[in-house]
Order: C-alpha cells, then sequence, then structure tokens
C-alpha cells in the first residue's frame, strides 16, 4: 500500500474509531449513568408529574412534589412552560444526588404561543408542507420556552364524528393519516433530536383510541386484528419510521385489555416487530385506571402489569413511585424492566444534550426573541387558508364583490376569538386572535359592516331572530357565522347529536327566509350534521377552528384573495344515525346499485346509504380536468412498482390548487377488500389553463393486505386503479392484473 494511501487509510480508520467512540458515547454515558443508580433513583426517572402545583405563587405549591424532584424521584415534569419557571424547577432537580435533568413536556397540540388551526382542519389542507411548517414553529416556540417534548402528534384514525378527540387528529383514512404523522414528527423534531429549536414529539394514543365503542371517550375498543394492523396502526407506523422520540398509550382497552397494560401492542409490536427504540409514556393516571378497568385489583398490580407490559414512564398514576420498588424487592418484578424503561428515558436525555446542559432550552433572550416574531403569523395564515373547505357555492354567489357597500354578518361566531383557536391551546389569551369580524372589516374598510348574533350557541333564546332578520333585509349581501363553541369538542367532548347547538338552524332558515342569497360560515371541531344549511344556503365554506388568523384567511376566501383549496380528510354524515360511515367501506353482498331500489339490500329505509358530504370533497372557484390516465403496466409482477400517470387541467378563470387523489380497490382477495382505499395524492397548483402531468407510484405495499394468520400479504388478481377530486367523484378509471 503506498504511503498516501497508508496515510489516509489510518486518518478514516481513526474518523470511523472516532465517530464509533462518539456513537457509543450516548450508549456508554447512559451505561456509566445506571451504574450510579440505585432502584430508588432508577424508579425516580418513570415517574411524571403535572407542574401546575410547582410552580406559582408559594402558597399554592405542593411541597411533597417538590421534595421528590430534589430528591431524584422525577424524571419529566408536563404544564412546565416558561424559562423562568423551567430554570427553577430544573435546579430543584439538579440538587439531588445525581443531578439528572428534568425533562419539560406539554401538549403543544397546534402550535404553542402562535395558534395554527385545529389538527383536523391542518389535514383538511391535505398540504403536508405547511403541516410540517405549522409543527415547525410550534417546536420552535415551545423550545425556546424550556420546552423539551410535545404530546404530539395525535395519529388517532377517527371515523366517529361524535368523539370529541376527532378535532385533534388527521380524520378517517390511514393514508393520509400516515403521511400527516410523518410530516408532524418532522416539524417537531427535524432530521435528528439535538437542536435546540426541536423539541421531542410523540405519536399517541397507542393504540386505536379513536375505535371508542359509540364515540364516548375513555369507552373499550374492540376491532378485530385486521382492522387494527390495516386501519390504526400504519399512522403510528409511519411515526416511528420517522423517528418519533417517544409514544403515548392510551386510556381505551383494545379487546379487553386496557392499552397502558397491553404487551400485544407496547412489547410485541411496537419494541419488538417495530424494534422501536424510544420510550412510551402513560397517559394521564391510565396505570392507575387499570383499577376501575377491573383489570388491576390495587396499585401495585396495576404498576406490575404495567411496566412488564412495556408502559415506561408513568404520567400523574404516582404508581411507579409508590409500588416499583417494593415489587422488585418482593420479586414480583424483574429489575430489568425497570433498567429498560430508565435507559429508553436516559437516552432521550442525552441526545436533547441535557446532560451537557441542562438549561440549553431555557434561555431568556431567546424566548423573548422568539416570541414576538411576526413571521409566524404569515404561516399560520397560509395553514388557515389552505384549510378552509367550500361545500357549495351555488350560482358562483362566492367571492363575494368587494365594491359591497352594506355586509350582515350574524351569528354567534362573527366575533371569536376564544371559540376560533379550538381545544388543546397553551394560552387562552386571545392578543393575536383575527375574529371574522375584524376580518371583513379590515378587508372591506369602505362597506358597512353590520353585527347581529341573531342566537347564541349554548342557548335556546330567539329573542334575537328578529334584529337579524331585519339587518339581513337591509343588506347587499348576508353572511352567517355558525357553529360549536370550542368546548363543544377535544378530550372528554363525546356529543350524541352533532347538529349545530343551540337554535342556530332554526335562525339560518329565518334570515333565509328573506330571499337573501345567505352565505354560511361553519365552524366546530368535528364534522357537524346541517341538513337545512346544506339544502338552502347559496354557499357553505367549512372553517374548522382556524386560530390566530382565521378571520383574516375566511375573510380572504369570502372575497376572492384565496381560492379554497380544502377537501375533507373525514366523512361528514347526514344524521348520527349512519354513524360509523366512512368512504373505504366493504361492499355487503347486497350493495344498493340504484338508490331507488333499497328492497333486501344493505340500506337504510329512512336514509339513503351516502353521507352529506364525502372523504375528499371539497370545491373550488375555478375548475378542473383529468385525463389521459396511462399505467405503465396492466400486468406487473408482485414486486414492481406501477406508475399512474394523467393530465390535470385548470379549465376555470382563476388559479386554484387541487387535490388530485388515487384510490385503488383489490376486486377480489382471501378476506374481502373496501370498495376503494386511497393511494396516493398530489395538491397542484394551476394557473387558468394550465395543464401539468401528474405521475402516482403504486408501491408494491400498497397493495397489501392484513391476514390475520399471515399478516401483510399480497395476493394476485385485478386491481381497480381510480383518480379524481374527491372518493364520491372519480373521472379516471383503469386497472392492472398482478401476476
Ligand atoms: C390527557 C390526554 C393526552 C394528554 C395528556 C397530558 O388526558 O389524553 O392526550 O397528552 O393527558 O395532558
Amino acid at each position: 500500500m503506498n504511503k498516501n494511501l497508508g496515510l489516509s487509510f489510518l486518518i478514516s480508520l481513526a474518523f470511523v474509531g472516532q465517530v464509533h467512540a462518539q456513537r457509543k458515547t450516548i450508549t456508554q454515558r447512559v451505561d456509566s449513568v445506571m451504574k450510579l443508580m440505585t432502584i430508588t433513583e432508577k424508579i425516580g426517572q418513570l415517574n411524571q408529574y403535572s407542574g401546575r402545583e410547582v410552580t406559582g405563587p408559594a402558597s399554592d405549591r405542593k411541597n411533597y412534589l417538590l421534595n421528590d424532584i430534589k430528591n431524584g424521584m422525577v424524571g419529566s415534569m408536563l404544564n412546565v412552560k416558561g424559562v423562568k419557571d423551567t430554570r427553577e424547577i430544573q435546579a430543584i432537580a439538579l440538587q439531588s444526588r445525581l443531578k439528572i435533568p428534568l425533562l419539560f413536556s406539554l401538549d403543544v397540540i397546534h402550535g404553542y404561543k402562535t395558534v395554527f388551526p385545529i389538527p383536523l382542519a391542518e389535514s383538511a389542507s391535505w398540504d403536508l408542507d405547511i403541516i410540517k411548517q405549522s409543527a415547525q414553529v410550534a417546536a420552535e416556540e415551545s423550545a425556546a420556552s424550556g420546552i423539551h417534548w410535545t404530546f404530539a402528534p395525535m395519529v388517532d384514525i377517527a371515523r366517529d364524528p361524535r368523539w370529541g378527540r376527532v378535532m385533534e387528529g388527521a380524520g378517517e383514512d390511514t393514508y393520509l393519516g400516515a403521511q400527516i404523522a410523518k410530516a408532524r414528527v418532522l416539524g417537531f423534531q427535524g432530521e435528528k433530536l439535538g437542536s435546540v429549536d426541536r423539541i421531542m414529539a410523540c405519536a399517541k394514543h397507542f393504540a386505536a383510541y379513536g375505535a371508542a365503542m359509540a364515540g364516548r371517550d375513555y369507552n373499550p375498543v374492540d376491532i378485530s386484528k385486521q382492522q387494527l394492523h390495516e386501519i390504526y396502526l400504519p399512522p403510528f407506523k409511519a411515526a416511528a419510521d420517522a423517528g418519533v422520540a417517544t409514544f403515548m398509550n392510551s386510556f381505551n382497552t383494545l379487546n379487553g385489555v386496557p392499552a397502558t397494560g397491553n404487551a400485544y401492542l407496547q412489547r410485541q409490536i411496537l419494541k419488538g416487530d417495530w424494534k422501536y427504540k424510544g420510550f412510551v409514556v402513560s397517559d394521564w393516571g391510565s396505570i392507575k385506571e387499570m383499577i376501575p378497568w377491573g383489570f388491576a385489583k390495587n396499585l401495585s398490580e396495576a404498576s406490575e402489569k404495567a411496566i412488564v407490559a412495556g408502559s415506561d414512564m408513568d404520567m400523574e398514576s404516582e404508581a411507579y413511585k409508590k409500588e416499583l420498588e417494593k415489587l422488585v424487592k418482593a420479586g414480583k418484578v424483574d429489575v430489568k424492566y425497570i433498567d429498560e424503561a430508565v435507559r429508553r428515558i436516559l437516552q432521550k436525555k442525552f441526545e436533547l444534550g441535557l446532560f451537557d446542559d441542562p438549561y440549553r432550552f431555557s434561555d431568556e433572550k431567546r424566548e423573548q426573541k422568539v416570541m414576538n416574531d411576526p413571521k409566524y403569523q404569515s404561516i399560520t395564515k397560509a395553514a388557515a387558508q389552505k384549510s378552509i373547505v367550500l361545500l357549495k357555492n351555488t350560482n358562483q354567489v362566492l367571492p363575494l364583490s368587494k365594491s359591497l357597500k352594506n355586509i350582515a354578518l350574524i351569528g354567534p361566531l362573527v366575533n371569536a376569538k376564544r371559540d376560533q383557536a379550538g381545544s388543546w391551546v397553551v394560552y387562552a389569551d386571545t392578543a393575536n386572535i383575527v375574529s371574522v369580524y375584524e376580518g371583513v372589516k379590515q378587508k372591506l374598510t369602505g362597506a358597512k359592516i353590520g353585527f347581529s348574533q341573531g342566537a347564541s350557541i349554548t342557548d335556546t333564546s330567539t329573542v334575537d331572530f328578529s334584529n337579524a332578520v331585519k339587518m339581513a333585509k337591509n343588506a347587499d349581501a348576508v353572511v352567517m357565522v355558525l357553529g360549536e363553541n370550542w368546548e363543544m369538542s377535544g378530550e372528554a367532548k363525546s356529543r350524541t347529536d352533532i347538529g349545530l347547538p343551540g337554535k342556530q338552524e332554526a335562525l339560518f332558515n329565518a334570515v333565509k327566509a328573506t330571499g337573501k342569497p345567505v352565505v354560511v360560515v361553519l365552524m366546530a371541531g368535528r364534522p357537524l350534521v346541517f341538513n337545512d344549511i346544506a339544502a338552502k344556503a347559496d354557499a357553505i365554506i367549512y372553517a374548522w377552528f382556524l386560530g390566530d388568523q382565521g378571520g383574516n384567511a375566511i375573510a380572504d376566501v369570502l372575497f376572492g384573495d384565496y381560492n379554497p383549496s380544502g377537501k375533507l380528510p373525514i366523512t361528514f354524515p347526514r344524521n348520527v344515525g349512519q354513524i360509523p360511515i366512512f368512504y373505504n367501506h366493504y361492499n355487503t353482498g347486497r350493495p344498493v346499485t340504484k338508490p331507488t331500489d333499497i328492497r333486501y339490500k344493505s340500506a337504510y329505509i329512512d336514509a339513503p346509504n351516502d353521507p352529506a358530504y364525502a372523504f375528499g370533497y371539497g370545491l373550488s372557484y375555478t375548475t378542473f380536468a383529468y385525463s389521459d390516465l396511462k399505467l405503465s403496466t396492466n400486468n406487473p409482477q408482485k414486486n414492481e412498482t406501477v406508475k399512474v400517470s394523467f393530465t390535470l387541467s385548470n379549465t376555470g378563470k382563476v388559479a386554484g390548487e387541487e387535490v388530485a387523489q388515487l384510490y385503488l380497490q383489490d376486486t377480489f382477495a382471501s378476506v374481502v377488500r373496501p370498495v376503494k382505499a386511497l393511494k396516493d395524492f398530489a395538491k397542484v397548483k394551476l394557473n387558468p389553463g394550465e395543464s401539468k402531468l401528474i405521475t402516482f407510484e403504486i408501491t408494491p405495499d400498497k397493495l397489501a393486505f392484513y391476514d390475520e394468520q399471515k399478516g401483510w400479504i399480497t395476493e394476485s388478481g385485478e386491481f381497480k386503479v381510480m383518480v379524481g377530486g374527491a372518493s364520491n367523484d372519480i373521472k379516471l378509471k383503469s386497472s392492472f392484473e398482478l401476476k
């Protein structure tokens, strides 16, 4: 070997050795801390308290919590935020014998200081880039406030809008949900943990929490293994593959076993099959809740079942702190379970750099600078614009003309601020929130903008109808802003009736009776039922809860400064009786082929099978055409990727964005397959008259289904290919025969 080559070889060897040594450093450093820890200190790392009782006025503080922190009996705190409080509490933790730093965590679900649209709204944008940016902004603001870890993204697939937490996820579809899970994890964490403007994410709630029976929160979940693997687990797997630092288990049972004590979920699937190396935190008190579930006789048995099943950190049960050491000493729990959990937690603390500098996320100057950065408002406004779904626009009544002189804004949410932020906000202040009234006023400075509440959301008074009707009669245009308030969705907010609360639909009917064209803006944390409005309104905009810039984004759509591009991420039922209703349903042995012929068919005698609005549906101010569908092959091998290409054209008069969707149907298989399933999508901006060639790739994994005995398999046979702008609006069809 010549001299130069020999030298470069030695240098590269040293570099690899050094990197190897560096990579080994975290593992070694975890080992070195573990060797010093007593069993008590190890269990301390598995304990997480809520911080509400340790900050604030001294009189309110629970000293026993502070003592536990000081004695190294706490591994993480939630609900401590801000540089001042996180520094203070961290300093207490560093008085412990081993000075192991705390993890500070918080529910940063759709923004920290800058409030973004609720996750279900953002999912309606189908815009993975803005969804990632939203998480990134949340990470930058919370990381500047001393936060290391958010309990997001919530990736629970939900097909039941009675469930209040549908607002927190990405809707009903597994493929869309998996793509959004990945975008949110990467937005929060970046490519690698350790940067002081990124935080750990948490895939929750593991698993199938969205399938709670009857849409009632905290209820049991009973689903087949096939449904679990096909519908509910893929978004978690996508989060794990994206490197999500932590998982959170869930309050529900899965087929009789609470998720928190479910070894099949946490050991066999997550830590076994998926080889997951992060850690699992229980949901709030869910270890202790295994007692009322009837799965544990007492806190000791709950602790034993949870740690053995793979639940690493105990949020707020104090079960591990009180019971684990006794269980280990009694020989009932092998210390290996404790060691495994501690190792996983310490690993993350090292990756975040907290052992090198426990205060590196708590920098006063950085907090000041980041908290007031105006650039974030433009990002949340873009997210809000893209999340709005245009459901109806008769005779192109929208966009309204900016030359209008007299506009009536009617309804209880015209001036909404706190409500517009939705559930799960960190700061309930409304300083930055722009209401619809403000958004319209700012846009039409020369017009008379009238406001009449007309009805409230929570009571049934109709006393103000007359004022509203009178204002409508005298106006050039009528815009009604109706819906739920922010407290009607979110955790523990299931509803048996998902209609418009109060007398709002009656108010609509009274205003509509004036004969004026009426535009309705609906705000909610879930799909609502609003059949009168759907039938009689001239235009309907679904605005979810859009956060800080909601009023401006809605005004932009109302007056044409933004062409709506959102598509529904969840099916809207005609009534509660249709629930669960979702697009990727099975065909049944007696499908309804003609709506007029339902005798002895799988149908209701009092309502059609189809929903009020379908998954993937949303209108635009322009029109799009789909043409020239081509497949790269009509007879692919099982390991072959099929390319699907087509031309998308803007055939209208204004620029717009279309979400083109690819659906597949496996027409015959050893287990029945859905009539269609989303397998790819693209959000494409086109100018009037512009066309673009779009190509989707059907990779082999997109053809697989879960067999309860064999796991994921693919079977030969025909697959139908469908492309269109909604699950019920297929424009192009083809098929291929899988060999
Ligand atoms: C709640 C929620 C969970 C949240 C946790 C901490 O009960 O179920 O999503 O992250 O407690 O607030």
